[in-house]
């Protein structure tokens, strides 16, 4: 594994980004997003379980059903970017085949190093390698995966129509591309609850488990922010994947989107 994040990729200098409800120069988005994680990489499992009620679990078992990843020796290989503590990875190979395998792609060295120690604990990490990489400038050769996933990651990444051209890049041809993330909650009533829980609930959890408001109030900003799951189903098709379709999970509170390299 290598020590160091690469640098972001340039952008110009006036160019600007999202980082929450903020408006931050671009190329200085990507620092502050690492912060965040370095920040709360010690207490993330503990956290997600917290804020979502351990919902975040289901969601994953979802993806790895959608994923389907071969139950026998066959060789798949798998990459799972914005990988952080491993869950979906970890999934993976328990419910794959002895040919599975995963490359654990993230651009924070403090996550990342949580994901190796579970996968070792889990008796996992010789079918897994682990690199230090951005979404949006993948460290890997074209081509080279058979599937690619990403959770709860793509919102934090600065430029998204860089880190899906870069997905579709390393997928092998007939490789899907599956993303976990959060959406735009579709159900009545539901989406005021949420909305509560979100600006109200998750920030002073955040201040009393891990004692940090800060990095969860990104967080919560940073989902209102990434497009809903029709506008981001475009973004995928324009990226060059093909067949993309979404489905909803808990109201669309978060969404799962595929898209296949043909
Ligand atoms: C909310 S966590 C999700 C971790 C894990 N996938 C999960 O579902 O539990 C987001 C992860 O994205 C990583 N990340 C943020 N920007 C990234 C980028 N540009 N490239 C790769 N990883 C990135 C963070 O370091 C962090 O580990």
């Amino acid at each position: 594994m290598s020590t160091a994040p690469p640098d972001p990729p340039g952008g110009e200098d006036n160019e600007t980004a999202a980082f929450g409800f903020r408006q931050v120069a671009a190329q200085t988005r990507q620092g502050l997003v690492n912060e965040v994680f370095s920040t709360v990489a010690a207490r993330y499992d503990l956290m997600n379980d917290l804020m979502s009620g351990g919902l975040h679990r289901l969601w994953k078992d979802d993806l790895i059903t959608w994923l389907n990843p071969p139950r026998s020796q066959r060789p798949f290989e798998l990459i799972d970017v914005a990988a952080g503590t491993g869950d979906v990875a970890l999934k993976a190979l328990r419910g794959g085949g002895t040919g599975c395998r995963a490359t654990l792609c993230d651009i924070s060295p403090a996550m990342l190093e949580v994901g190796r120690d579970r996968l070792r604990q889990a008796g996992l990490a010789d079918r897994a390698g682990f690199a230090i990489g951005n979404a949006e400038a993948l460290p890997f050769a074209d081509q080279r995966f058979d599937a690619f996933t990403i959770a709860f990651g793509i919102r934090n990444v600065t430029r998204i129509d860089r880190a899906l051209a870069e997905a579709r890049r390393v997928l092998k041809r007939g490789g899907r591309f599956l993303c976990l993330e959060f959406s735009c909650c579709e159900v009545p009533v539901l989406d005021r609850l949420y909305d509560f829980h979100s600006f109200e609930v998750i920030p002073r959890l955040g201040a009393l488990a891990a004692g940090a408001a800060e990095p969860y109030r990104y967080l919560v900003e940073s989902i209102r922010k990434f497009p809903d799951q029709r506008r981001f189903a475009t973004m995928i098709g324009g990226c060059g994947f093909q067949r993309v379709s979404f489905r909803n999970l808990t109201g669309g509170i978060a969404a799962i989107h595929s898209g296949w390299r043909l």
